[in-house]
């Protein structure tokens, strides 16, 4: 029998995961929607199916439910979390996993208690041009990684930030352009470099009012490896330019913009890289010279999709988890070390 879904939280992610369940099912069924705000859950389930609550409790005690997805704002991602994890239930969290490592190690005790599945958003991970770069770097075909960037120059109206009494505050939206929109890139330098275990960072709130969070954060990290990273998150890039990875060894190289492979070289194992004295390729956005490959044209639900699958896959026991509590929370790290480290001018290791 196909798992019984129910959505927490019907806001813009919500409304996302009911395109997505509406296009799964064949695979679920989405039983119930809960919001605080009741005409929100309402809409929902009468676009998506379902029935409406008005809270996880009231909906965990109506109705038969096997996999709880939370799409709440993110500070309140570990109460109904650890709520679904104590019922026995899967989840799905949308991302961060929780505003701070300390919050997220709570979920994961709950979900060690529990033995039930958790997977985070992180939906990035699954376009074919992250694929692509992280099978090439497994393989040794970008020989020793070395740097990586992770930029994400984007716009954010003060209308954005009005719309949401928990946006732009630390409590609720756990930081800002870094966590918040920058988490997606950071978790794919992660998944590129390493293990993280220092980060420098400066941050500031410079061209928007009334939120708690920074705008601008640029910053660097150290991998375990030795690789060096470079952050770079502002929601005050108008009128809103591109989420940028760069990833570079000594035998090959990744620029993913906006989803697509900008750039892409890679020398297989076995094959002697060109001598060069020095090197210089020009990178233009949709394709420069070397090897490029397209992805999808990175639609929010197709990529989300794709992690469902992943988790469904997952739970019918027929594959592994791609991105855990665990994966998340080396990116909470990073994030969380580098507001440590703007607050206190020093550099911040990594547990
Ligand atoms: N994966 C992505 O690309 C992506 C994109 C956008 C947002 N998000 C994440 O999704 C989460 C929600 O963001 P959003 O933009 O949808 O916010 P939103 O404000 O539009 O929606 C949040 C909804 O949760 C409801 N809610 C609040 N507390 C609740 C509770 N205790 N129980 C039930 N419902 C409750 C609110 O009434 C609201 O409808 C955040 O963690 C955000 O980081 C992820």
């Amino acid at each position: 029998m196909n798992p019984k879904f129910a959505i927490v939280g019907a806001g813009v992610i919500g409304r996302q995961h009911g395109l997505v369940t509406s296009q799964l099912t064949d695979r679920l069924e989405l039983v119930a929607v809960a919001d605080v705000v009741p005409d929100r859950a309402a809409a929902l389930t009468a676009e998506r199916g379902g029935r409406p609550y008005a809270s996880l409790t009231e909906a965990l005690a109506a109705e038969e439910i096997d996999v709880v997805v939370v799409c709440t704002p993110t500070g309140l991602h570990g109460t109904v979390a650890i709520e679904a994890l104590d019922a026995g239930k899967h989840v799905i969290i949308e991302k961060p996993a929780e505003v701070t490592v300390a919050r997220t190690d709570e979920i994961i005790r709950a979900r060690d208690k529990a033995g039930t599945l958790v997977t985070v958003i992180s939906q990035h991970r699954f376009d074919p041009s992250t694929e692509k770069t992280l099978a090439a770097i497994a393989a040794g075909e970008f020989g020793r990684v070395s740097s990586g960037i992770a930029a994400i120059d984007w716009w954010r109206g003060q209308s954005y930030y009005d719309s949401g009494d928990w946006r732009g505050t630390w409590e609720l939206d756990g930081g800002g352009a870094l966590m918040n929109q920058g988490v997606h890139t950071v978790d794919l330098l992660v998944a590129a470099l390493g293990r993280p275990v220092e980060v420098f960072a400066y941050t500031g709130t410079l061209a928007h009012e009334r939120i708690e969070v920074e705008d601008v954060a640029t910053g660097v990290v150290r991998f375990a490896s030795g690789a060096l990273g470079v952050l770079h998150a502002t929601t005050s890039a108008y009128p809103g330019l591109s989420a940028r990875l760069q990833v570079h060894g000594d035998r090959g190289s990744a620029v993913i913009d906006n989803d697509q492979l900008a750039f892409f070289h890679a020398t297989p194992v076995g094959q002697d890289i060109e001598e060069r004295l020095m090197g210089t390729t020009r990178v233009t956005s949709g394709g420069g010279s070397g090897d490029t490959a397209g992805s999808n044209p990175g639609q929010l639900s197709d990529a989300h999709r794709s992690q469902y699958l992943n988790f469904l896959d997952a739970l019918a026991g027929r594959a592994e988890l791609r991105v855990d509590l665990e994966t998340n929370r080396q990116s909470i790290a990073v994030i969380t070390g580098a507001y440590e480290s703007a607050r206190t001018g020093k550099p911040v290791r990594l547990g």
